[in-house]
């Protein structure tokens, strides 16, 4: 491996290459950006297989940022890498003008493995993408415009998906927004009926990820539907981030055995190895949309086979490696590990909570996070904040972690949370 590394990225020594990096990124990617990562301590990632990330100087760690939920299979998931070097040699875009049999196959396995008669299946690249795609659908199926979405909600950056999210600091560089929108309370189902009425949906995660790992009591999506459906409003649920066993259930809708009737994907749904993302509605919702009209929705490189061979071979593997399952168990063990440091550290956390493995860690102060996620690094396991709210730390590995990787990410945690209270104190 760190022959093939040196060979790729042609550096004279890993200090070389971190420094090129580091200049790179301030000079040409994002330089606010690189200086936050240099001076948190980030190193360069060189390679990475399963649960295990490694850095230019060869330290491995155990990855529980997890790419922000995108590695369900772990890194380079030999079936999948495999379907792909397949594919590409054979053809990796298709050119639009015929039929393409990868992306039929994927659809149909999808919508297979999707709750109850979600069908019809429109492929992206994003996750942003594919919430931009809903909120068209929904718009175009109801002729409405008011979308209902929640506090605290995280739907991606581009702008329609940013009218649905919910921290202000991502939205008002951007305003107006689409201006039909509504927040409500995430998790209460009880002012729904008066907030749809005269809406085209309700969209909603059923766990929400960046806003913090929140996880609403069960009933709280069969509540929403209903009341989506007493409004003739239509139910999405955003399943980017805790779709594909993430939650201990292929989808974390079914939790409450509700079906959508639009669902997004994307982050796990292609194993980690190519970009994509989907939405998938029910028949009667796209023919109202686009039956008569199939070119209103259109994406250049969406559904490409690239994307579809390695969606194919992912939802493959979920299955047959009983990750769904593995999530479960693993993510209670998670749960449970950390709630008993917690226990020991009550000054520093206020919370542990989360469903399969999606776990989030909340602190009494946001200030302790700057010394826990480095410290974990120094102990070789990465860690992450969610994006709308930064008391949280997520930890959200690969579902294939085994036992003994979530114990030593546990240590890891343990002597982060140690560390920030030895040098903070409380605050
Ligand atoms: C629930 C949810 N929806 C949408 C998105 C946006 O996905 P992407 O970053 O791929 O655009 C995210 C990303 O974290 C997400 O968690």
């Amino acid at each position: 491996m760190i022959e093939e590394r040196d060979a790729l990225y042609g550096a004279a020594s890993p200090a070389a290459l971190a420094e090129e990096t580091y200049e790179n990124y301030r000079r040409y990617v994002n330089p606010a950006l690189a200086r936050v990562m240099k001076l948190s301590g980030s190193p360069v990632e060189t390679h990475a297989h399963a649960c295990t990330i490694w850095d230019q100087n060869g330290k491995a760690y155990l990855d529980f940022a997890g790419g922000y939920g995108v590695f369900t299979l772990g890194h380079t998931h030999a079936r999948v890498v495999e379907a792909v070097h397949a594919q590409l040699d054979l053809m990796a875009l298709s050119g639009k003008t015929m039929f393409d049999p990868m992306l039929g196959r994927a659809a149909k396995r999808l919508a297979e493995l999707a709750p109850g008669d979600l069908q019809i299946s429109f492929w992206c690249n994003s996750g942003t993408e594919a919430v931009e795609g809903a909120m068209k659908l929904v718009r175009a199926a109801t002729g409405r415009a008011k979308i209902v979405s929640t506090h605290g909600a995280f739907h991606g950056k581009t702008l329609g998906a940013l009218s649905a999210s919910g921290r202000e600091t991502f939205r008002a560089p951007f305003a107006p927004l689409l201006e039909r929108v509504e927040h409500v309370p995430f998790g209460d189902a009880s002012g729904l009926d008066a907030a749809l009425e005269g809406a085209a949906a309700f969209i909603v995660e059923p766990v929400q990820g960046e806003g913090g790992v929140n996880v609403p009591a069960a009933g709280y999506l069969r509540a929403a539907k209903e009341a989506c459906e007493r409004a003739g409003a239509l139910f999405v649920a955003d399943e980017v981030q805790t779709g594909l066993g993430r939650c201990g259930f292929r989808f974390a809708c079914e939790r409450d055995g509700v079906v959508p009737d639009v669902m997004t994907l994307a982050k796990g749904l292609s194993g980690g190895v190519v970009p994509v993302g989907a939405f998938i509605a029910r028949p009667a919702v796209w023919e109202r949309a686009y039956g008569k009209a199939p070119l209103l929705h259109t994406s250049t490189f969406g559904g490409n086979p690239l994307a579809c061979a390695a969606a194919l071979a992912a939802m493959a593997a979920l299955e047959e490696e009983h990750l769904v399952e593995n999530a479960r168990v693993r993510g209670e063990q998670l749960v449970q590990g950390a709630r008993a440091i917690a226990a020991q550290y009550p000054a520093v956390v206020a919370e542990v909570r989360g469903l399969g493995l999606l776990v989030g860690v909340e602190l009494t102060n946001e200030g302790y996070g700057g010394a826990i996620i480095p410290e974990m690094l120094r102990h070789g396991v990465t860690a992450a904040w969610t994006l709308n709210q930064q008391r949280v730390i997520r930890l959200e590995p690969p579902l294939v972690v085994t036992h003994a990787e979530v114990a030593a990410a546990l240590d890891a945690l343990r002597a982060g949370i140690a560390t920030a209270y030895e040098k903070l104190g409380p605050l």
